[in-house]
């Protein structure tokens, strides 16, 4: 059977940082406040100027590094994002144009904050198929060009940044000791399309518009779903929680990332977390987490990784992964 095995990862982050003290010089809100909620003590900003495909660019160029492949060798580009610098043509061919790659295919993906998992499934598919030999598959946002800055209930949760991942199609035994993504779970439920928005669009305001959430509606879906899409996983694979060496979740917030692991029994120690200095970086924070944690040496060759994440829509997934 064929599997998409990860080659390299990278990631960028702007450097401007914007702490939580800061913050409450803007909004009325405190660092006490914003950490007891959710965790997030900074987060890094874009700098004027900075656009996504630029962080996109900087995290792809450090992946194929990591890799220590050519780009030439990449054939798919899938881009997870839901703030492109144009609203077309997609942001993930001025990533391709900026790493000089003019074969192949590059496209946009949006599903929010489980845009990375839809980007990951999705490349993984067309590997598993033949389509396509090696992805680049990229999670880049700056969400902070979206948020509304006088509403203190969204503006302290999110940042920017980047993160990716390279995926070459090999021929392997199709066991869950083969390294490579194992299965993957997507998931989404439009009914609840109002409780995470933008309320602003080309097709209906002719605006780019600002982020509205209700936060506790979201804080309610999150742990269900996210424990619904590992378990989905577990079934197809045969694999427990156990088997887990790290859980790479979303980071959107503390409080359900540490919800969803206690529900399944994964312990503390198994879970990576950087919401304390990346905030939520939507499509782009399963790979910085990851990179984090490669990077620090808690995740190793050959460990089992589980991804998941949940976010506007609503879209929930997994992925399970041996690294
Ligand atoms: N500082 C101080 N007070 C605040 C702030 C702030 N930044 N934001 C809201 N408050 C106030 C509210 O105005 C409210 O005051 P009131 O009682 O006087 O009306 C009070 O705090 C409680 O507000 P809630 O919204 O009920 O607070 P809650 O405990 O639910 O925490 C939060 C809000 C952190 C947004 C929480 O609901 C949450 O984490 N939700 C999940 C949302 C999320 O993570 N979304 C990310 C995108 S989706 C995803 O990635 C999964």
């Amino acid at each position: 059977v064929m599997r998409s095995v990860v080659l390299g990862y990278g990631s960028y982050l702007p450097e401007r940082i914007l702490t939580n003290d800061e913050l409450a010089k803007m909004v009325d809100t405190s660092d006490e406040w914003i950490v007891q909620r959710t965790g997030i003590k900074e987060r890094h900003i874009a700098a004027e100027g900075e656009f996504t495909s630029h962080l996109g660019l900087k995290a792809a160029q450090a992946a194929l590094a990591n890799a220590g492949i050519d780009a030439q060798s990449i054939d798919l580009i899938v881009l997870a994002t839901s703030t492109p610098d144009n609203t077309f043509p997609a942001t993930a061919v001025a990533i391709q144009n900026g790493l000089g790659i003019h074969h192949g295919a590059a496209f946009d993906l949006q599903a929010v904050c489980t845009g990375f998992i839809f980007a990951l499934a999705t490349a993984d598919n067309f590997l598993k198929s033949g389509a396509f030999k090696r992805a680049l598959v990229i999670g880049a946002e700056t969400f902070s060009r979206i948020l509304d800055w006088n509403d203190r209930g969204t503006c302290v949760l999110f940042g920017d940044g980047a993160g990716a991942v390279v995926l070459e199609a090999q021929p392997q035994a199709g066991t869950t000791a083969d390294r490579g993504i194992l299965t993957t779970h997507l998931r989404s439920d439009g009914r609840h399309k109002d409780k995470l928005f933008v309320d602003g669009g080309p097709s209906s305001t002719q605006t780019v518009g600002h982020l509205r959430m209700e936060g506790r509606e979201v804080f309610k879906h999150a742990v269900g779903m996210i424990t619904d899409v590992i378990v989905d996983a577990f079934q197809a694979t045969g694999t427990t929680a156990d088997d887990v060496d790290w859980l790479v979740p979303h980071q959107a917030n503390k409080r359900i990332i540490d919800a969803s692991a206690k529900k399944l029994h994964i312990a503390p120690q198994k879970v990576v977390l950087t919401v304390d200095r990346h905030g939520n970086t939507s499509a782009a924070s399963i790979p910085l987490a990851l990179a984090a944690a490669v990077d620090d040496g808690r995740i190793k060759k050959n460990d089992l990784l589980m991804l998941e994440a949940m976010g506007g829509g609503f879209t929930w997934g997994s992925a399970l992964l041996r690294w």
